[in-house]
């Protein structure tokens, strides 16, 4: 694996016990950078087991405002500020449409669009102080393409990938993503979404096979896939790229 350089860069990674979070903290970890792992606090997140070194794990609801603010000062202190921020935290939720709760959407908002707002707005002081940042939230490809299920071929799908809660909730993180990137272009700071396909993980469990011959490569992706494009975006070099949704999702959706 090609090795990015983020030497001596402090990246602050949610969701970090997670499958690509964890991809993330490693292949940023080899590239040279310091990482402060986040996860909740139940079960016990071991985050320091995965990097050893510098790295440091904190516990924290990130779908919590004074959690993610906490968590924020907490890096800030211990690494002396915060040069990237990647949102890898979130969580599922599938079903059809017209079974989805008002108190299921507001789960999976609340972590998976308002956990990201919170911590981008959490890093934006630090980042603005030092006129540096790299921001990369990780989106869906169900924020694009209207799920993968084909109702139509066969009305089970919907029932085992229909995802309109959380497909929403991505959107919103791309959207943020635009705004943010243009508010924040003038002082150093890039922000950009890395929006998966599937991606072989605890979240595609059950995942139909007939969905993935769907996808033109022909397999479910991988955590180091995505985790190597947020490297990429996260070097220094790459100054000249914000406000971009970029697909990592084995041509299932191209635009
Ligand atoms: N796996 C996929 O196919 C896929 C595809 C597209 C996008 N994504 C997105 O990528 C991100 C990571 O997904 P993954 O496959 O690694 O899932 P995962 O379940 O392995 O990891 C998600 C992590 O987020 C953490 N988390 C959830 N809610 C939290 C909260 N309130 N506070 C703190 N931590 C919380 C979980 O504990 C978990 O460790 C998610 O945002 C997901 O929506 C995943």
């Amino acid at each position: 694996m090609t090795r990015i350089a983020l030497d001596g860069m402090v990246a602050l990674v949610t969701g970090a016990g997670g499958m690509i979070g964890a991809a993330v903290a490693r292949r940023m970890a080899d590239g040279g950078a310091q990482i402060a792992l986040a996860d909740r606090t139940e079960p016990p997140f071991s985050g320091p087991a995965l990097l050893g070194g510098t790295s440091r794990a904190y516990a924290a609801d990130l779908a919590d405002p004074v959690q993610v603010r906490a968590l924020v000062d907490a890096v800030v202190a211990d690494f002396g500020r915060i040069d990237c921020l990647v949102t890898a935290a979130g969580i599922t939720s599938l079903g059809a449409f017209e079974t989805i709760t008002p108190e299921e959407w507001d789960r999976v908002h609340a972590i998976n669009v308002r956990g990201v707002f919170l911590a981008m707005q959490a890093v934006i002081a630090p980042m603005k102080a030092a006129g540096f940042g790299r921001i990369v939230n990780i989106g869906s490809v169900l924020a694009k393409n209207g799920g993968n299920p084909r109702p139509w071929l066969d009305p089970e799908e919907q029932t085992r990938a229909g995802n309109a809660a959380y497909g929403a909730a991505k959107a919103g993180v791309h959207a943020l993503t635009l705004y943010l990137a243009k508010e924040l272009a003038a002082h150093g700071i890039t922000v950009n979404t890395v929006a998966p396909g599937p991606i072989a993980s605890p979240m595609t469990t059950g995942f139909p096979e007939a969905l993935v011959r769907q996808i033109p490569v022909g397999r479910l992706g991988r955590g180091d896939e995505v985790a190597g494009m947020v490297a990429w975006l996260c070097a220094r070099e790459n100054a000249f790229v914000t406000g971009e949704i970029i697909d990592v999702n084995g041509g299932l959706w191209m635009d």
